[in-house]
């Protein structure tokens, strides 16, 4: 049998990885309908309206190139499962808070409810692709949820097919991605599945760029991927420390190390800490996994890369303390930049968070400013999605609609996300208005430490000691 014409896909979740990779799937294949479901209607309410729910550069008119020609957003995931041939599930999968695995294993909660769905739904067979970040193994649980609920005559195709993009350049990931991967089960029914997603890709998508491999393979390499890289920032992170302490500059030492031809230069940047939905959840999976398969060492070794990264996030939320004469209880601190990185409103894993709780804990005054992040995200975020009571932190937290607001009488700006407008501030304006000394902490290494300090800022810079 020849593999199938995909003709219409439903995703099922309109989250950050659903929305645009399904919007530029619908845009390069004119010829295919495009149904993104999700059961969150505000959610899909904000897709259908021009202030889309995720601020990614270029999503804007990616969608509204597609949107009502091919691309469909809506609650009705019944329908949205029944119509397609090919169903992507792009569902959370957060860390477990509870029960075996707590803090570690991948909740799939989601992912389960979703599949169950698709069975009990679906009248003809599928293709159905796990594409949300997974712990190995998934999409076998999955093809059994399904082959245990299916109707007589549905038969289930798995796929992996993992996503690759980064927030803040996810259009421009998904158009030119570096490869697409795809992995099958390597009987004749799984080829055929697999050259099915594989022909839609390749719409726009170099053949050789798109891999298919096995299942297991696929799944994995998405973790060894997210960890490799998560491991590059701790180490780099980790020297940053070794610099402070010697006076070598972290940025000198990065470029430096990435100008070797093996190694690169990409991701070396030291950092408060790397945040985001992907790295930590990643590596506690593959920790788990390892432990799972009784691989301690292996376990402990990627473990660090999360304790290192811990280790950094309170190594300079310590080091602002230390600065501050060891003491900053009742003043005023400005967060630039709520976002785990620029160019997105996400802030999940955030290292400006760990830093809020670490002030709010020392009784320190914040005053945050992020130029993509609502108010009502950063409450959230503050009191752990309603788990920790806002009262006793509301008069020590002011969100502030401009840099200038915020650092308005601080006696210490942080620095957290890299935004580009914080490299253009007029820092000489903001000095005239904070009490002396005033300190600046860049936790990006994004600020010009020499201008800053002639106009009298004391500047504290991640990787570098006191050498300017
Ligand atoms: C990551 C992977 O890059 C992507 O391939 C995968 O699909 C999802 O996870 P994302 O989390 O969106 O993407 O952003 P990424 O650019 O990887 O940044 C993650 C964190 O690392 C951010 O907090 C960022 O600021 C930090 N980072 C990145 C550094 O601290 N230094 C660097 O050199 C690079
Ligand atoms: P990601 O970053 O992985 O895309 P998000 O949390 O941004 O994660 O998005 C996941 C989306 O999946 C959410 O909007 C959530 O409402 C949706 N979702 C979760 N479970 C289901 C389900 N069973 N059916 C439809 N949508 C779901």
């Amino acid at each position: 049998m020849a593999p199938i014409q995909v003709k219409k896909i439903c995703c099922i979740g309109a989250g950050y990885v659903g929305g645009p990779t399904c919007a530029v799937i619908a845009l390069k294949c004119p010829h295919i309908q495009v149904t993104i479901v999700d059961l969150n209607q505000q959610r899909i309410d904000a897709w259908n309206s021009d202030e889309l729910p995720i601020y990614e550069p270029g999503l804007d008119e990616v969608v509204k190139a597609a949107r009502g020609k091919n691309l469909f957003f809506s609650t009705d995931v019944d329908k949205g499962i029944e119509e397609a041939d090919l169903i992507f599930v792009s569902v959370n999968t957060p860390t477990k808070k509870s029960g075996i695995g707590a803090g570690f294993a991948a909740d799939l909660k989601f992912l389960q409810l979703a599949t169950r769905r698709i069975a009990e739904v679906a009248k003809s067979s599928k293709i159905v692709v796990e594409k949300s970040t997974v712990p190995c193994r998934t999409a076998d649980a999955m093809r059994t949820i399904l082959e245990a609920n299916s109707k007589p005559g549905c038969s289930f195709d798995i796929l992996s097919n993992p996503e690759f993009l980064a927030e803040g350049t996810a259009i421009e990931d998904l158009f030119a991605p570096d490869r697409v991967l795809i992995g099958s089960l390597q009987t004749q029914q799984g080829k055929d599945a697999c050259e099915a997603l594989t022909q839609v890709y390749a719409n726009w998508v170099p053949r050789e760029r798109i891999l298919t491999v096995g299942l297991w393979s696929s799944e994995l390499s998405k973790l060894a991927a997210n960890a490799m890289l998560a491991q590059r920032i701790s180490s780099v992170n980790a020297l940053s420390a070794i610099c402070e302490a010697t006076g070598a500059n972290i940025d000198e030492v990065a470029y430096a190390v990435g100008k070797d031809t093996r190694m690169g230069s990409k991701f070396l940047k030291a950092s408060v800490g790397f945040g985001g939905s992907c790295f930590q959840k990643d590596i506690l999976n593959l920790v788990y996994l390892s432990e799972s398969l009784h691989l301690p060492e292996v376990a402990k070794y990627w473990r660090a890369v999360v304790e290192m990264n811990e280790y950094q996030k309170s190594r300079f939320a310590n080091k602002v303390v230390d600065t501050l004469f060891n003491t900053i209880t009742g003043k005023k601190i400005a967060i630039l930049g709520w976002a785990f990185k620029k160019d997105t409103g996400d802030t999940r894993e955030s290292p400006a968070i760990t830093l809020a709780n670490h002030f709010l804990n020392e009784k320190a005054r914040i005053n945050i400013y992020d130029p993509q992040v609502s108010k009502d995200q950063i409450w959230l975020d503050l009191t752990d999605y309603g788990d920790i009571p806002a009262e006793p932190i509301k008069p020590h937290v002011t969100i502030s609609q401009s840099v200038e607001e915020a650092c308005h009488n601080a006696e210490a700006i942080v620095v957290c996300t890299e935004w580009d407008e914080f490299k253009k501030l007029d820092w000489q304006k903001i000095y005239d208005n904070c009490p002396r000394p005033a300190f600046v902490f860049d936790g990006r290494l994004i600020l010009d430490r020499k201008a800053l300090t002639n106009i009298g800022f004391k500047v504290t810079t991640i990787g570098t000691g006191d050498r300017l």
